[in-house]
């Protein structure tokens, strides 16, 4: 337990690769990472992914193929359970991302409905002040959903849309989702070589 520790939880929004990939980075940064992943998000990754992710037992091969050696690092806690450390707010944490985060996770955390250990954890990092990202990913969003992420900024969230850029020129899938992870990481103060920054000479691509 120590704030290099951080929290991911994966939720129902399509989105699934931008998790997988979140944790995979963290890991490979040499984070620990307490990972929840939702019962709809097993649905959206069987799709996403073509994998089917059991809960209990979760086996971490069956979703980080490639990470084996990193697995020391990542702490698995399933979503029904409160006696997860994480559910404390005596636990500490360098922070939590909600990544995809479903419609359905953000009202439950903007009214404080501990329903899974999902929403609790973030209930918790909103409580103690540390920092709450949540990725959304809805379209349009309608007044009730937007309401509900003013409720989450104005309560200290960071709201990061799954919203990949064009400027960067990306040429694949992976560009677009090592874009948004690389967005999150920059968040987290989690050094990474994940995107072309804007206003660096890599990002000039005028010739002239
Ligand atoms: C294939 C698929 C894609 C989905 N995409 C989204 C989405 O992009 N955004 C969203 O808010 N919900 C989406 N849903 C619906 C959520 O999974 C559903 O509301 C679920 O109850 C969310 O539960 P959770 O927040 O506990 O994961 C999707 C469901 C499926 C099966």
């Amino acid at each position: 337990m120590a704030k290099s520790d951080l929290v991911v939880a994966i939720t129902g929004a399509s989105g699934s690769p931008y998790g997988v990939k979140l944790v995979q980075v963290l890991l490979r940064a040499g984070k620990s990472v307490h990972l929840v992943i939702s019962p709809a998000a097993t649905e959206v990754m069987e799709r996403e992914l073509g994998r089917k992710i059991l809960l209990d037992p979760f086996e971490p091969r069956s979703l980080f193929p490639d990470s084996e050696e990193y697995f020391e690092r990542l702490h698995y806690h399933h979503f029904r359970n409160f006696q997860a450390g994480i559910a404390s707010g005596s636990f500490l944490t360098g922070g939590m991302v909600v990544c995809p985060c479903s419609m359905g996770t953000i009202a439950a955390i903007s009214h404080g409905i501990s329903q899974n250990l999902i929403h609790r954890a973030a209930d918790v990092h909103l409580k103690e002040r540390r920092k709450l990202i949540v990725v959304p990913r809805e379209t349009p969003l309608g007044l009730i959903q937007l309401k509900n992420l003013t409720a989450l900024a104005e309560a200290g969230a960071v709201i990061m849309p799954a919203m990949p850029a064009f400027y960067t020129l990306p040429q694949s899938i992976d560009d677009m989702v090592n874009f948004i992870v690389g967005r999150i990481c920059d968040q987290l103060e989690v050094e990474h070589n994940l995107l072309r920054r804007w206003g660096t000479p890599e990002s000039n691509d005028d010739e002239t």
